[in-house]
C-alpha cells in the first residue's frame, strides 16, 4: 500500500480517530473530526450506511437511535432503521445532544459532505463500509461517489470492510482506493484477496509481534484499534504497527511525542 497522504512524519505512527473520535465528541460527526485534527490525528475512521432513497450517511449503528433524537422526532417508527428513512427526514435529526447540550443540533453527516470538507484539508479518511442485508447496493453507491470525487480525496483515503469479498465492488471501480481488511484475517485468507487488499486493520487483543512482521513481508499496512489505554498503545507502538485507531486521539498524539 502506497504510504497514505495522511501518513506521519516518517518513523511516526499515524493516529486515527476512531469513529471521528468518539470520546470527547459525538462519534461519525464531522465536529467529532474536527476536534480530532485540532488534537493532532492524522485521520478520521467513520462509518458508511445507506439510506432509504440510497444516499450515504456517516453513522454506525443499523438503527438511528443511540446516536439521534429520532425516537421523539418519528416516534411510530420502530425500530429505526436507518435504511427505513430517506435523506431529508434524517438531516431532521439533531446528532449531538445525546452525547452533549455543547453539541446540539449536529447533524448526520453525508458522505459527501465528509469528503467536501476534509477531502482537500489533509486530514485522512478511513472509511468503514458497513453491509447489512437492507442496503445491498451500497458498494456501488460508494464507487460512484468516489469516482464523483477523485480530485477531493485523491490519496488521502483507504476504505475498509469486514466483508472481505463486498468491496472488490468498489476496487473494480475505484482501483487506486487501497482496501483494508477488518476481522483479524489469517495469511491463508489474505492469499485468497490478495490482488486488491493492501492492509489490515486488527484487534488489539489479537495482535501478535509475529503476524505484524508476516504482514510487512507481505507489504501490507498494519492498522490496530486500541481504544485509549495507555499499557495497550505503548505495546502496539513497540510492536510496530503503521497508525493506531483510537476514540482517543489526543491521548495517542501525546504518547507519539507530538507535543
Ligand atoms: O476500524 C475498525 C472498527 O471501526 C470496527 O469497529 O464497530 O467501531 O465499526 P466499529
Ligand atoms: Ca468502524
Amino acid at each position: 500500500l502506497a504510504t497514505p497522504a495522511w501518513a506521519a512524519a516518517p518513523g511516526n505512527i499515524e493516529v486515527i480517530a476512531h469513529r471521528g473520535g468518539s470520546v470527547n465528541a459525538p462519534e461519525n460527526t464531522l465536529a467529532a473530526c474536527a476536534l480530532a485534527r485540532a488534537q493532532q490525528a492524522d485521520a478520521c475512521e467513520f462509518d458508511i450506511q445507506q439510506t432509504k432513497d440510497h444516499q450515504l450517511v456517516l453513522m454506525h449503528d443499523e438503527t438511528l437511535s443511540r446516536t439521534t433524537d429520532v425516537e421523539q422526532v418519528f416516534p411510530g417508527r420502530s425500530p429505526w432503521h436507518v435504511a427505513d428513512f430517506t435523506l431529508a427526514e434524517i438531516r431532521r435529526l439533531d446528532a449531538g445532544s445525546w452525547f452533549s447540550s455543547r453539541y446540539r443540533d449536529e447533524r448526520v453527516p453525508t458522505l459527501r459532505e465528509a469528503l467536501d470538507q476534509l477531502g482537500g484539508s489533509g486530514t485522512g479518511l478511513l472509511l468503514e463500509v458497513k453491509h447489512s442485508p437492507r442496503s445491498p447496493d451500497i458498494d456501488q453507491q460508494v464507487a460512484a461517489v468516489l469516482q464523483e470525487t477523485r480530485d477531493q480525496w485523491r490519496g488521502n483515503l483507504v476504505l475498509q470492510t469486514f466483508d472481505w469479498r463486498a468491496l472488490r465492488v468498489v476496487h473494480d471501480q475505484v482501483p487506486e482506493v487501497p482496501i483494508v481488511l477488518l476481522g483479524n484475517p489469517s495469511l491463508e485468507q489474505l492469499r485468497g484477496v490478495a490482488d486488491y487488499v493492501r492492509g489490515v486493520t486488527l484487534s488489539q487483543r489479537l495482535v501478535t509481534e509475529e503476524y505484524i512482521k508476516e504482514l510487512r513481508r507481505k507489504h501490507m499496512r498494519v492498522y490496530a484499534i486500541a481504544g485509549g489505554r495507555r499499557p495497550v498503545i505503548r505495546r502496539l507502538m513497540g510492536y510496530g504497527v503503521d497508525g493506531i485507531l483510537t476514540s482517543n486521539p489526543e491521548r495517542v498524539a501525546e504518547l507519539t511525542w507530538r507535543r
